[in-house]
C-alpha cells in the first residue's frame, strides 16, 4: 500500500552519499533499482537522477515489521528511505559505485508508489529500441539518457551566460507563423477562423531575426524549436532545436565565426575539459569538396582525394579514357598499408557501396606482401601504374582506389562516402578526438535540375561576396556566398551568413532565382517591405543544438539527445502522433478527409 509523503524531505541525493556522512542520518528518495533478499538481512539499491545507493535491512538493527515490510518491494517501487550512513568493510566495498564505500542502515521505510514489472528492465542498454521509446519515460531512467538529457540542460544554460555576456537579448518568436524559405517541406496547422488557411510552423526563425534586426534588437538569440518535415536520418528530427543568433553592425563573416568559437571553445572546455583551437580551420567549400568530396569534412583523418586526370591522360584504360575525354576526372584516395587489410570479397563490397554514388565503380591498385593487385592491371602499361604509385606517393603495403566519372561532383562524393566508410572500418580516428572546421566561400546558388533554374543554396537573403555581385545575372555559378558552415567531425553542426540589407541587391537576387514579382509579393511581401524603412547590416548563424549534444555525447543517434524523439517515420512510438482527431474538430476547421492507405 502506497504511503504518503506528508511534508518528509529528502536530505541528499542518492548519488551523494560518500563517507563524508558515515554516522549521519539521511534520507534518500527514489527508485528501487536493485534488490537482494538473504532471509535476515535485504539489500536495496536506490536510484534517483544523481545516481545509486544501498540501504540495507538488517535484523541485528531494524525491526521485524521494517525487514517484513523491506521483503515486499519489488523493482520500481518509489520509496524513502531514512538511515545511518556507515561504512562498508572488506568485500562489501564496490570500487566501481560511486557511493560503493558506503551503505545506509535503513530505520524507516515508506512506500510513495508501487510499480508494476517494466516491459524491459531499467538498466537494459540493449533493449528494443521501439520498445524503450514507447516507454519512452521507462527509458529515461537509464543513466546513459539521464547523462544525455543534463549535459543538454548545462550546455543551454552556457550558451545563455556566454550570449548574455556578449550582449545578446533572447528573444522567442512565433510557432504559428507563415512559410520559412529554408527549402524543407513545412508542417501546416490549419486555421479555424479562416477556413482554407494555414500557418506554418517554423522551419527556423530566420526571417524573424531579420526582423528584429531592423526593429533595432541589434544582439539577439534563441533556444528555437524548428520544424521540417523531411526524411529522417541519424542526425535529423522533424522538430529539433536551434541556437539562432543574429547581429547588426557586421559585414563581415569573421564576426559571427570568432564569436561562434568563442561559443563552442567555451562549451567544449566546461564540458569536456578539451582545449578547442581558439581559431578553428578555414576551408573554401571548393576545397573541401576537391580534397575530401563533401562540404562537411571529417577532418579527424587525412586520405585526401587526389586528381590523377594529368597522370593517366594517355591512359589505354577505356574507363578511365571515357571519363576524360567527356570532360570528367580521375580520382584516388590512398588507404595507408591497406593493401593486405582489403580482400578481393571486401574490395568487391566497396565497389557496390560506390555505385550508390552514381558513380560507375571502383579501380584498385595495390602494393601487397604477394606484388601488386591491381583490377585494371591489364589495360595498362606497367609505366602507368608507376606513375600512379610515384604521383599518389604510395609506399609498399598501400592500396590506392580510384573512381573516374564524367562528372566531377559524383566521383569526388564517392570517394569522399568512400574514405569515411574506410575511417570507420580501420579506426583511423578516436572517440574523444574533435576536428572542427568553418566551410567558407559556397556557391550562392546551386543549379535545380528539377526545378530547370538557378536555386538559392542557402536562403534567398544571404549576401553575395562583394566582389562577385557583378555576376549575379550573367554568371549565377560564379557568385559566391558571404555563408559558412561549422563542421565537427564530418557533421554539419551549424550555418549561417551575411545577410542582404540592401533592396537593389534583394531586388537582383530574387531576378537571378527567377522570381516574379507577383511571386515576391505574396511570399515575402511583408518582409521585402520591412527593408524600406532603415535596416543595419547583419548577420548571424543558427547550431544545430541537437547535432552539438550529439557531439558533446559521443553519440551518433540524434534520439540520444532528445527527451522525446520521433520514429523514423516522424511518429511518436508512446503518444502514438501523428493520430486521427474527431470528427467534430474537422467540421470546425472545415477540413474533410480523404481515405487514405491507413
Ligand atoms: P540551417 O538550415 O543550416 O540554417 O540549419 C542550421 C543547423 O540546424 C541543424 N539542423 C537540424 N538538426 C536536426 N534535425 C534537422 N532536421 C535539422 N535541420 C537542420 C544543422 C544545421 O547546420 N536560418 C538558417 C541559419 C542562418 O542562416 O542563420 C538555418 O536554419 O546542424
Amino acid at each position: 500500500m502506497a504511503e504518503l509523503l506528508n511534508g518528509q524531505k529528502r536530505t541528499l541525493m542518492c548519488g551523494e552519499v560518500t563517507t563524508e556522512y558515515v554516522g549521519k542520518t539521511v534520507t534518500l528518495m527514489g527508485w528501487v533499482h536493485r534488490r537482494r533478499d538473504l532471509g535476515g538481512l535485504i539489500f536495496l539499491q536506490l536510484r534517483d537522477r544523481s545516481g545509486i545507493s544501498q540501504a540495507v535491512f538488517d535484523t541485528d538493527v531494524c525491526s521485524r515489521e521494517l525487514l517484513e515490510k523491506a521483503s515486499t518491494i519489488k523493482l520500481e517501487y518509489v520509496v524513502s528511505i531514512v538511515g545511518k550512513v556507515r561504512r562498508r568493510i572488506g568485500n562489501n566495498v564496490n570500487p566501481n559505485m560511486k557511493t560503493g564505500e558506503i551503505e545506509v542502515v535503513a530505520e524507516e521505510l515508506k512506500i510513495l508508489s508501487e510499480a508494476d514489472t517494466t516491459p524491459f528492465s531499467i538498466g537494459d542498454d540493449g533493449a528494443n529500441e521501439a520498445l524503450r521509446l514507447k516507454y519512452r519515460y521507462l527509458d529515461i531512467r537509464r543513466e546513459q539518457l539521464q547523462h544525455n538529457l543534463i549535459v543538454r540542460s548545462k550546455i543551454c544554460q552556457i550558451i545563455r551566460n556566454y550570449l548574455s555576456d556578449n550582449g545578446f537579448i533572447e528573444v522567442e518568436t512565433p510557432m504559428l507563423g507563415k512559410s520559412t524559405p529554408e527549402g524543407a517541406r513545412d508542417y501546416l496547422v490549419p486555421s479555424r477562423i479562416r477556413p482554407g488557411s494555414f500557418y506554418a510552423l517554423p522551419q527556423s526563425p530566420q526571417i524573424y531575426k531579420q526582423l528584429l534586426m531592423i526593429g533595432g534588437m541589434d544582439k539577439y538569440y534563441q533556444i528555437a524549436r524548428c520544424f521540417r518535415d523531411e526524411d529522417l536520418r541519424a542526425n535529423r528530427q522533424p522538430e529539433f532545436t536551434q541556437v539562432d543568433l543574429e547581429m547588426s553592425f557586421v559585414d563581415r563573416e569573421e564576426d559571427v565565426m570568432q564569436l561562434t568559437e568563442g561559443l563552442l571553445c567555451k562549451i567544449f572546455k566546461e564540458i569536456r575539459n578539451v582545449d578547442l583551437p581558439t581559431r578553428f580551420t578555414r576551408m573554401s567549400w571548393i576545397d573541401c569538396m576537391n580534397l575530401y568530396g563533401s562540404d562537411k569534412p571529417d577532418l579527424r583523418f587525412g586520405m585526401q582525394i587526389q586528381n590523377l586526370d594529368d597522370t593517366v591522360k594517355n591512359t589505354k584504360f577505356a574507363v578511365f579514357q571515357n571519363a576524360l575525354s567527356a570532360g570528367g576526372t580521375v580520382r584516388a584516395i590512398v588507404l595507408k598499408n591497406g593493401a593486405d587489410k582489403l580482400s578481393r570479397k571486401e574490395l568487391d563490397k566497396l565497389a557496390e557501396f560506390v555505385k550508390t554514388y552514381k558513380v560507375g565503380g571502383l579501380a584498385w591498385y595495390g602494393l601487397g606482401a604477394d606484388g601488386v593487385k591491381c583490377s585494371f592491371s591489364k589495360a595498362v602499361d606497367e609505366s602507368e601504374l608507376e606513375e600512379i604509385k610515384t604521383k599518389l606517393e604510395m609506399q609498399h603495403g598501400d592500396i590506392s582506389l580510384i573512381v573516374a566519372d564524367k562528372n566531377w561532383k559524383n566521383a569526388v562524393v564517392a570517394l569522399g562516402a568512400l574514405r569515411c566508410r574506410l575511417a570507420a572500418k580501420f579506426e583511423l580516428y578516436k572517440s574523444g578526438d574533435f576536428a572542427c572546421l568553418w566551410v567558407v566561400d559556397f556557391p550562392l546558388f546551386e543549379y535545380s535540375e528539377e526545378e530547370g533554374r538557378f536555386v538559392a543554396m542557402h536562403h534567398p537573403f544571404t549576401h553575395p561576396k562583394n566582389e562577385d555581385l557583378p555576376f549575379m545575372l550573367s554568371d549565377p555559378s560564379r557568385v559566391r556566398a558571404k555563408a559558412y558552415d561549422v563542421v565537427i567531425n564530418g557533421d554539419e553542426i551549424g550555418g549561417g551568413s551575411m545577410r542582404i540589407y540592401n533592396r537593389e541587391v534583394q531586388k537582383t537576387m530574387f531576378e537571378a532565382l527567377g522570381f516574379t514579382d507577383e511571386q515576391i509579393a505574396e511570399r515575402f511581401g511583408f518582409f521585402v517591405d520591412a527593408f524600406k524603412y532603415g535596416t543595419p547590416p547583419h548577420g548571424g548563424l543558427a547550431l544545430g543544438f541537437d547535432r552539438l549534444v550529439m557531439v558533446l555525447t559521443d553519440t551518433t543517434n540524434i534520439k540520444d539527445v532528445i527527451a522525446f524523439p520521433k520514429m523514423q517515420n516522424a511518429s511518436c512510438m508512446m503518444t502514438e502522433a501523428p493520430a486521427q482527431v474527431d470528427e467534430k474538430q474537422l467540421t470546425e476547421l472545415r477540413i474533410k478527409c480523404e481515405a487514405g492507405d491507413d
